[in-house]
């Protein structure tokens, strides 16, 4: 894909839905009681993983425009899924379906088969589970076993994890306790509690009891780690509007990131839609200064940093990001290939085992990025090429399919 330089950029944009959200309205009303429609969903790459998997345990889907016509399945049938690239399916289905007392043989890509299922595994075994991984890795077989709640300490702060101890929770006996070091995004509790469920989270703390969901429709808000891409065009070369977008306040550390660049931006039209937070957020282009980001504010910011690392970039002073190891683990390591990105296209960045700092130059060069099959790459290096002086090109561009389908005609709109 080419990208030429975009000296002026400006515009009203359609981001799509919320990929953490669509995932769970399609894997939550899979196992409820009654119908539901998801509306505005997202229908990339990843979200369609979990709409197959939960065909093939049984749920009814029809998938219809931007809308997905759920009805959940009364008892799981035994499956093999395939999760595709989604650690978010895979992870969240090794607690479901451990829940629901189902055979299930969970099956990944490449990327997906590199990525850690341990750290689901582990704390869902304290609970009983019957989980096999291959030597810590995809693919991993869930055998029916009697859950029993209790206590568990997770080692880091993910959302994955946090769900699938929730969902196993919904089908133990007793009250199964989730402690996480820091509060990652909460979807799950807010949307399992518009559902039924008897779970009570106080900050870091969730607690379950065994529990039947009925189905809820869902009006899904745009993704803010997608409208994060236009939002970073905004502040380099013009004006962005980005409607609709969630900023439920687990994910909004990029806000706090523009503060401190000293970004101008606004939010707007501020409500809430289906006990999501929801703004029209307009970003104008501003000087930008450096940053320090640790490691506290990494759960709300995870996945916008590729391309928070491309502001820095772009920023006056030296930027200095740690505390971020879990980007190692992500769609490929993104310390490296974000390094790698930044640094084709004329960027100074030293790579850090926990992050980066990063030298910023006010503009960069251009050149010919490889996206390393990552979605937030191939985004995160469009944005880079946009802002820079002479553009280039992305190598495996199509990947983006997997959480934003249309991102290179809403940018070349
Ligand atoms: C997600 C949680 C995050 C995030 C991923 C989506 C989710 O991963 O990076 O893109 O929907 O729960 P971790 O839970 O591993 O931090």
């Amino acid at each position: 894909m080419k990208i030429r330089p975009r000296f002026s950029f400006s515009g009203d944009f359609k981001i799509p839905g919320d990929k953490s959200i669509t995932h769970r309205a399609v894997l939550f009303n899979g196992i409820a009681a009654g119908e539901a429609v998801v509306t505005n969903a997202l229908l990339g790459a990843d979200c369609l993983s979990s709409v197959a998997c939960m065909r093939a345990l049984g749920a009814q889907i029809e998938v219809e425009g931007d809308k997905i016509h759920v009805r959940g399945a009364q008892g799981l049938r035994a499956a093999d899924c395939d999760c595709g690239n989604s650690g978010t399916t895979m992870r969240l289905l090794m607690g479901l379906v451990a829940g629901q007392g189902v055979d299930a043989r969970l099956t990944g890509d490449d990327s997906l088969s590199r990525r850690p299922m341990e750290r689901v595994a582990a704390p869902l075994r304290l609970l009983g589970a019957d989980i096999e991984t291959t030597e810590g890795y995809a693919p991993v077989a869930v055998r029916p076993a009697r859950l029993c709640g209790c206590t568990v300490d997770t080692q880091v702060a993910s959302a994955q994890v946090k769900s699938a101890l929730i969902l196993a929770a919904l089908g133990a006996d007793g009250e199964t306790v989730v402690r996480e070091p820091l509060l990652s995004r909460d979807h799950t509790e807010r949307m399992l509690a518009a559902m039924g469920a008897d779970l009570h989270a106080d900050g870091c703390t969730v607690t379950v009891r065994r529990s039947s969901l009925r189905a809820v429709d869902v009006a899904v808000p745009a993704d803010i780690s997608s409208a994060a891409y236009f939002m970073a065009l905004g502040a380099l070369c013009g004006e962005t509007l980005c409607r609709g977008v969630g900023i439920n306040p687990t994910r909004t550390g990029i806000l706090t990131v523009f503060d401190q660049m000293g970004v101008d931006y606004a939010l707007e039209n501020m409500r809430t839609v289906c006990g999501e937070p929801v703004a029209d957020i307009r970003v104008r282009k501003s000087a930008l200064r450096a940053v320090r980001l640790g490691r506290a504010v990494m759960p709300s910011l995870i996945d916008e940093l590729p391309v928070i690392a491309v502001l820095c970039a772009y920023a006056d002073g030296e930027s200095v990001i740690s505390g971020a190891e879990e980007l190692r683990v992500k769609e490929s390591d993104r310390i490296r290939t974000t390094a790698a990105m930044l640094t084709a296209l004329g960027g100074d960045v030293e790579e850090r085992p926990d992050g980066f700092i990063i030298r910023g130059k006010k503009k960069l060069r251009g050149g010919t990025v490889d996206s390393c099959a990552d979605h937030r790459i191939a985004m995160s290096g469009a944005v880079a090429l946009a802002a820079s002086e002479q553009g280039g090109e992305i190598l495996g561009a199509e990947c983006v399919d997997i959480s934003f389908p249309n991102f290179f005609t809403l940018l070349d709109s």
